[in-house]
């Protein structure tokens, strides 16, 4: 795995920010992050949980770990658990099901054990019920009581050019869902639910990774980390874990309005 132009990660009060030159950057850089983590010594013996995002962002990233040697080569499949941020409410085989984009770019290729592989269920025909299922797979994978919240290794999260992240889209129930794992969200502008990890869940990661590509999310990405706290419009600035768990990777058109 070559890298192009090495790049600074900073760390600010809030975040961690690694500004790359590309997409292709983004992914490489991210990858090199997982491999890490699920390399520590003391992750050894458990298993390692990470839930993808859905988008097009993470399809490079995909690419990397499946089928790039540098990467795949030290990835301890047989330990890494799959699990997603967010999914549509749609069977596992449509075109815009978030599983089907993982399945099509990482898990039908790597050596995923299918146990791994923890999908929302989305085909259930009522979303409340495909949100409480994924809702007991956590609690029993997690082994949580009643109260507790699961700490996923690594959530990896995409933004919308609306500042929206996972499915917490700007002005939905599921922004202040403070007692769930996994909310049924309505999306009024696609007249769909989706079903998405609730802000506790994420801000309990202990590495969340934001991957933004693109002039597109500028500004947006200007006004999450730069502006006014507005989370009702821009729900990613909801994503607080703490300021070493947060890392934002970003490619240069993405990070073109932000300001030093
Ligand atoms: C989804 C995602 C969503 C995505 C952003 C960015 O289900 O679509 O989880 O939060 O990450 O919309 O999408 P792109 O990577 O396609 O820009």
């Amino acid at each position: 795995m070559s890298n192009t132009t090495p790049s600074a990660r900073v760390q600010t009060d809030g975040f961690q920010i690694e500004i790359v030159d590309d997409l292709a950057q983004i992914c490489r850089t991210a990858a090199g992050d997982i491999l890490r983590m699920a390399g520590r010594t003391e992750m050894a013996a458990k298993p390692f949980t990470i839930a993808l995002s859905g988008g097009s962002t993470p399809r490079g990233l995909h690419a990397l770990l499946a089928s790039d040697p540098a990467v795949r080569d030290r990835l301890p499949w047989q330990r890494l658990h799959f699990f997603w941020g967010d999914e549509r409410h749609v069977p596992p085989d449509h075109p815009q099901s978030n599983y089907r984009m993982a399945d099509d770019t990482l898990l039908s290729i790597a050596p995923v054990p299918a146990q791994n592989i923890h999908r929302v269920p989305a085909e259930e025909p009522d979303a409340a019920e495909a949100a409480q299922k994924y809702e007991q797979e956590l609690r029993a994978f997690f082994k949580l009581e009643a109260a507790q919240l699961p700490r996923f290794d690594c959530i990896l999260l995409g933004m919308g050019s609306d500042g929206h992240t996972a499915s917490l889209f700007p002005a939905t129930e599921a922004l202040h869902e403070t007692k769930r794992l996994v909310a049924a969200n309505w999306v009024e502008k696609f007249k769909t639910y989706r079903i998405t990890l609730t802000v506790p869940v994420l801000n309990r990661a202990d590495l969340v990774i934001f991957l933004v590509s693109g002039t597109e999310k500028a500004e947006a990405l200007k006004e999450v980390l730069q502006g006014d706290y507005r989370p009702e419009r821009f729900p990613a600035q909801l994503i607080r874990p703490g300021p070493e768990k947060l890392l934002w990777i970003v490619d240069r058109d993405a990070a073109s309005c932000l300001t030093d």
